[in-house]
């Protein structure tokens, strides 16, 4: 009786860990912003904007962390960076444009965010 009682328990603890695992590294659906770059670019930027996302090493050059590659730069130029990619800013082609997948709405919101992704 004590061992179903206890088996019981931690099954549940396991569901209730798994639940938590699945909600946390799905993407927020309350910030958009967050989503669209989790889905466009954490993948060579890396989820903090650190440069070490999984396409990264392959790239040549390597994207920078954000905290050393847009100090200084206006929004103007993160944001021509974003539209055109990398030869907008005198950067790579390996910075892809969104001039066609992001409107320039999304791609000023990107400014912003990954702005404070440097902090
Ligand atoms: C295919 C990989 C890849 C994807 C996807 C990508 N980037 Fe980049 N990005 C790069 C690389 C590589 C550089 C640096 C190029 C260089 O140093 O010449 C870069 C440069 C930049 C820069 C200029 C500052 C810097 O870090 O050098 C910004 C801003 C930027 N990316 C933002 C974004 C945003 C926002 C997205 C998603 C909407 C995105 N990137 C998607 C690879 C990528």
């Amino acid at each position: 009786m004590k061992r179903t009682k206890l088996v019981t328990k931690s099954g549940l603890a396991i569901a209730l860990a798994t639940g938590l695992a699945v909600g946390l590294s799905a993407p927020c659906r309350a910030d958009d912003t967050a989503k669209v770059y989790a889905d466009n670019c954490a993948s060579c930027h890396g989820p903090q904007g650190k440069g070490d996302g999984p396409a990264a090493a392959a790239l040549t050059p390597p994207p920078g962390s954000f905290a050393q590659s847009i100090a200084g730069k206006s929004d103007d130029w993160i944001f021509k960076g974003i539209k055109e990619g990398g030869p907008g800013v005198g950067k790579a082609p390996s910075m892809p444009p969104y001039a066609g997948t992001l409107s320039d709405d999304q791609i000023k919101a990107m400014v912003a965010y990954v702005k404070q992704l440097q902090k």
